[in-house]
């Protein structure tokens, strides 16, 4: 069972991999995507490390030169995707999107490094992309936290990964329409509408995308001429384990001063951090930057801060909320409380399961030693597969596979949870 499932993952990726890059799944997602790219990386090192360090060297090649690595690198037109690069026009030499997506390449490099049985290759590779991931963190910093609070925002949902969190309604509520070009959808022509963002949703995306494109997409100016500003824990999570992932590993590489710039800028987002803490959702929460507000909404968002070293009683209480949602749920983690009224089983980012997010939870929990719902989180991941294969979401309520199919971070998570590969 064991194997064939590993088998199944791998031809998942095989079919998905373009050479140097890996698409996400055909027809819906026809290019290379920032966030799932690392990810796919951990499951591809099981057979073929090279493969691997190839995967996020080729995002990194399309780093601009500010140092952010956008979320899209369009390599292949193809015009089975909205927005395409005549939408973003960023005046790239390979087009790009002019956005980026949660940080996740140091915790990957981290990890590849780890587990490498090609060591030099890893040093030199790892050597080479490390300044690369560095600068892109600097970027965050420099231009998504121009206040210095510690805490970076994003500026477009798609930014987070959870394009349609419930986390995002009131703030986008804010976000105008006018004068949004028309256009047509292609996502909806792939997946099923009813699991996908609603088209108010996709209007207001495509007015930022104007909003910034109109700026020149001058990172200098777009965070603070964008009406939508979130201070996301999930996404702040995810960048404050990268930074003390990469600095260890630049200490191992001799790499002093992204060492120990990586490692203040880790401390510094931690402390902050704190402000989003509720003690009311026993979680963390968003923070809505333009109104100065947290914002009470029980998403995943606030769990998957668990994936970055909290306090080990912060790691306990969201270990205690997890049980209670698991209560309510069949399978682990919806990534909204099914409890309130926004939840929506089937749709997106309102409600369903994902497993990268299942993935970066349970790793963070394990490292706080939250063993029980750990193993929770790793069997509800597991049954979703065996009975309803490698889509991209599930229903958290009866495993409604959703979204696209033959998904490749899902089947690379697979790979990672039967090869015991979490908090390695
Ligand atoms: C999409 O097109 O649905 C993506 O999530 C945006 O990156």
């Amino acid at each position: 069972m064991t194997q064939a499932l590993i088998d199944h993952a791998a031809a998942i990726l095989a079919e998905n991999d373009k050479g140097a890059y890996t698409v996400p799944t055909h027809g819906l997602y026809p290019f290379q995507w920032n966030w799932d790219s690392c990810l796919t990386a951990l499951g591809q090192a099981h057979f073929n490390e090279d493969r691997a360090w190839t995967e996020i060297e080729t995002l990194f090649a399309h780093q601009w030169d500010d140092g952010m690595v956008p979320h899209i690198i369009f390599h292949q037109l193809d015009d089975g995707y909205f927005p395409g690069p005549d939408v973003w026009q960023t005046a790239r030499p390979v087009p790009t999107s002019g956005i980026t997506q949660p940080a996740v390449a140091g915790f990957a490099v981290a990890r590849l490094f780890a587990r490498a049985k090609d060591k030099d290759m890893a040093r030199r590779r790892a050597t080479a992309l490390l300044p690369k991931i560095a600068k892109w963190h600097d970027w965050f910093f420099r231009c998504r936290d121009p206040q210095g609070t510690g805490l970076v925002a994003i500026i477009h949902p798609w930014e987070s990964g959870r394009d349609n969190s419930v986390d995002w309604d009131a703030a986008f509520e804010r976000v105008p329409t006018d004068g949004v070009m028309p256009f047509t959808r292609r996502d909806t022509q792939h997946a099923n509408p009813a699991h996908r963002p609603t088209q108010a949703q996709y209007e207001r995306y495509i007015y930022l995308v104007q909003l910034f494109r109109g700026l020149g997409w001058d990172n200098a100016k777009l965070h603070d001429a964008s009406p939508f500003q979130v201070v996301d824990p999930g996404f702040n999570a995810i960048l404050l384990r990268a930074c003390g992932d990469v600095a260890a590993l630049a200490t191992q590489l001799g790499l002093t001063d992204i060492a120990s710039h990586a490692q203040a800028q880790a401390d510094k987002g931690l402390t902050a951090m704190e402000s989003l803490w509720s003690d009311k959702h026993g979680q963390y929460l968003c923070f809505d930057r333009k109104l100065g507000a947290l914002i009470q909404s029980p998403s995943i968002g606030g769990i998957l801060a668990a994936f970055a070293p909290i306090p080990a009683a912060r790691s306990q209480v969201i270990a205690n909320t997890l049980t209670k949602l698991g209560a309510q749920v069949r399978y682990l983690v919806p990534s909204h409380d099914p409890a309130a009224p926004e939840f929506d089983a089937l749709r997106y980012w309102r409600g369903p399961v994902w497993l990268i997010v299942n993935y970066m939870i349970a790793d963070g929990l394990a490292r706080a030693g939250q063993t029980a719902v750990v193993d929770r989180i790793v069997a509800d991941s597991l049954a979703l597969i065996a009975e309803s294969g490698f889509a991209e979401y599930y229903s958290p309520v009866d495993g409604t596979p959703c979204g696209g199919g033959r998904f490749t971070w899902t089947a690379a998570m697979v790979i990672e949870f039967l090869t015991d590969g979490l908090a390695q």
